[in-house]
């Protein structure tokens, strides 16, 4: 809450406690308002996996899973996120088996750098759940919005069908 001294100061609102299940851990953390969900992961949580790249909502290396659905974690405010299923980069993998996209993207040497492949990952995942892409046009149309610097596109779109046809 915003507090407004007697002299007609504002001063910064309080810390705000959030509970999010992250990688299928109940988490609590305070965070400022104004925190995003990609700085609560990174700077709050050590959960440096997911990237910032541009941090405007236009690069996508900052995509996680919230409640299954992809979104860009630099656009989301964490305290709107209350109580809501977060999945990174780090919690696809299960019993120490790669996630069959993970698999896939070493495969098809499906990146050069590595920063925006965790989140071609988390997206790739999320337009699988989707169920909307079947075409290699379609999965393009559809990861347009994870952008890769390096142009490893053809080995990523290669990669996610892999994975497609093993999901
Ligand atoms: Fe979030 Fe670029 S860092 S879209
Ligand atoms: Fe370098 Fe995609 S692998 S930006």
């Amino acid at each position: 809450m915003v507090q407004v001294s007697s002299a007609g100061q504002i001063s910064a609102p309080e810390k705000i406690s959030v509970e999010l299940t992250i990688n299928n851990i109940k988490t609590e953390l305070k965070v400022a308002p104004w925190t995003t969900l990609l700085d609560a992961l990174r700077e709050h949580l050590d959960l440096t996996g997911t990237k910032k790249g541009c941090d405007h909502g236009q690069c996508g290396a900052c995509t996680v899973l919230v409640n299954d659905r992809r979104i860009n974690s630099c656009m989301a405010l964490a305290v709107m996120q209350d109580g809501a299923k977060v999945t990174t980069i780090e919690g696809l993998a299960s019993n120490g088996a790669l996630h069959p996209l993970q698999q896939a993207f070493i495969d098809h040497d499906a990146f050069q750098c590595g920063y925006c492949t965790p989140g071609q990952i988390c997206s790739a995942a999320g337009l699988i759940a989707e169920g909307k892409a079947k075409t290699a046009d379609e999965i393009r149309e559809f990861m347009s919005g994870n952008i890769c610097r390096c142009a490893a596109y053809p080995n990523i779109v290669a990669a996610i069908q892999q994975a497609m046809g093993a999901s």
